[in-house]
């Protein structure tokens, strides 16, 4: 229970006591949880929470491509990456940092535009951030003043300055599905601060030391939930990011996480509440115990594909190239990825059953940069070919991986993402036995020629040009069982 009520004189008593007596005899009987490795096939999400059906994550499942967006006051600044709020700066810098949105004015932010990017791009849903780290709530909220509804902040005098209903109200505009970004952790919020990962003050005691404390950070997270679950109508995705706090500790060698009660307790709380606005909201995996609804891989693939529902989350610029920005906007110089490294990942995710979510990173003055436009552009016009082999698509129904490609599914239909086209004269080897009725291109319709060789073997003669410079998707009709 959160309970912020007035403490009593009885309570703090009481509280007083446990601190005294009952510190060690509390961690003695708090949960012991391994870190998460995303290398086994075990299922990732053991239980989903509070009947969510089926069908409503298998609709989610079938979205399969996404656009994450992170952007707020520290766009504007030249460290381009949130996480330096709070690294290395002198204190007088840091706080700086948060003085930020006094100078935040997206005048050419348009969320239609957004919008239209990424229906270019063939995206079906969004996830914008809400809040990020440094607590800067880029929607209206009555919970905080630092927000950008704040009068100090100028685009607050703009027509619609809560920057998220726009977003929300475009992106359904065209028919795309609309999630909420929300980082658990909050470097301004006067309690939350103890209790955020790289802040100056956090402290991995603070819950149980100061419970109050932790209360009023609890009950603000509540409200702020709650406002972000009425205020904009039903939200389809809520994807909260870092953890509620634990003590982490190392037992035998290994890592491990230890969960305490009453974090718990206030988490499945704020999901209930949650869930009771909005029975079919999906959430991710992050903070929230074993009741999210689909985990979320970050920058990477999982080596074996997953049980369960899954998304990997990807920025679209490459943090491992000079000046590339990570999920943040860093100058007009950045680097990104090509469109031949997005389309190995994609097919990659959706031939192990899972969707991608890219990320953009706004400049400050309200626009995508322009090189990240041009790159969704260039995968929206494939989609436009081949998204058949995307939306609604499943897991390849084989574990290994040909050399020349990916594998999805959809019934008894099987689309190959040839990458590695066969030189002139050479065939392109089918991983499975069974009988092939019918093959042909997705780019033109044009039928492949289907040959069988001695043995079940059977192989595909593939025109001498693939039609699509990076992937070209072959669909094959095959009888018979699939594993
Ligand atoms: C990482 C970053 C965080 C970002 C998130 C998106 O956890 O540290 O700032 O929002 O990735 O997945």
């Amino acid at each position: 229970m959160i309970k912020i009520s007035k403490p009593n004189n009885l309570l703090l008593l009481s509280i007083s006591l446990l601190l005294l007596f009952g510190c060690a005899n509390q961690v003695g009987k708090l949960n012991i949880l391994p870190v998460q490795e995303f290398k086994t096939n075990q299922p990732l999400i053991p239980e989903a929470i509070l009947n969510l059906p089926s069908e409503r994550m298998e609709e989610w499942n079938d979205w399969k491509f996404g656009l994450f967006i992170h952007w707020g006051p520290w766009s504007q600044t030249e460290i381009g990456a949130i996480w330096q709020i709070v690294k290395k700066d002198s204190p007088a810098e840091r706080d700086q940092r948060f003085e930020l949105y006094k100078t935040f004015n997206p005048t050419e932010f348009d969320a239609d535009e957004w919008a239209q990017v990424a229906q270019d791009a063939g995206m079906r849903y969004v996830v914008f951030t809400t809040k990020h780290h440094d607590g800067f709530c880029n929607f209206e909220t009555n919970q905080t003043n630092f927000k950008i509804t704040n009068p100090e902040c100028p685009y607050s005098g703009s027509t619609n300055p809560d920057i998220t209903g726009e977003i929300v109200r475009a992106f359904r505009e065209k028919d795309m599905a609309v999630g909420h970004y929300y980082s658990h952790i909050d470097w301004h919020h006067p309690q939350g601060k103890y209790f955020s990962q790289r802040h100056w003050d956090f402290d991995k005691t603070r819950v149980i030391s100061h419970p109050m404390d932790w209360t009023k950070f609890a009950d603000f997270e509540k409200e702020q939930l709650r406002e972000l679950m009425t205020n904009y109508g039903p939200i389809d995705i809520v994807w909260f990011d870092i953890r509620w706090p634990y003590v982490s500790r190392d037992i035998d060698g290994i890592h491990h996480r230890i969960n305490n009660p009453q974090v718990k307790e206030d988490m499945l709380e704020i999901v209930q509440m949650m869930r009771k606005i909005n029975p079919e909201m999906i959430i991710n995996d992050r903070g929230v115990h074993d009741w999210g609804n689909f985990a979320t891989p970050e920058q990477k693939i999982p080596k074996v594909a997953p049980v369960g529902y899954w998304e990997t989350n990807m920025t679209i610029s490459d943090p491992n190239r000079r000046k590339s920005g990570g999920f943040w906007y860093k100058g007009p110089d950045a680097l990104y990825k090509s469109r031949n490294e997005l389309m190995q990942v994609m097919a990659e995710v959706f031939s192990k059953g899972g969707n991608f979510l890219l990320n953009v990173g706004p400049q400050p003055n309200g626009k995508i940069p322009q090189g990240e436009i041009d790159r969704l552009k260039e995968i929206g016009d494939w989609m436009k070919i081949n998204g058949e082999a995307v939306y609604g698509s499943k897991r390849s129904p084989f574990t290994t991986i040909p050399d020349w490609g990916f594998i999805t599914r959809m019934g008894q239909k099987l689309y190959l993402w040839v990458f590695d086209w066969p030189a002139s004269g050479e065939t392109l080897a089918l991983p499975f036995d069974n009988p092939v009725t019918k093959a042909w291109l997705l780019d033109g319709g044009s039928s492949v020629k289907v040959i069988k060789n001695k043995g079940n073997a059977t192989t595909l003669r593939l025109p001498e040009f693939a039609p699509d410079s990076v992937v070209s998707i072959i669909a094959v009709e095959v009888t018979g069982n699939l594993p």
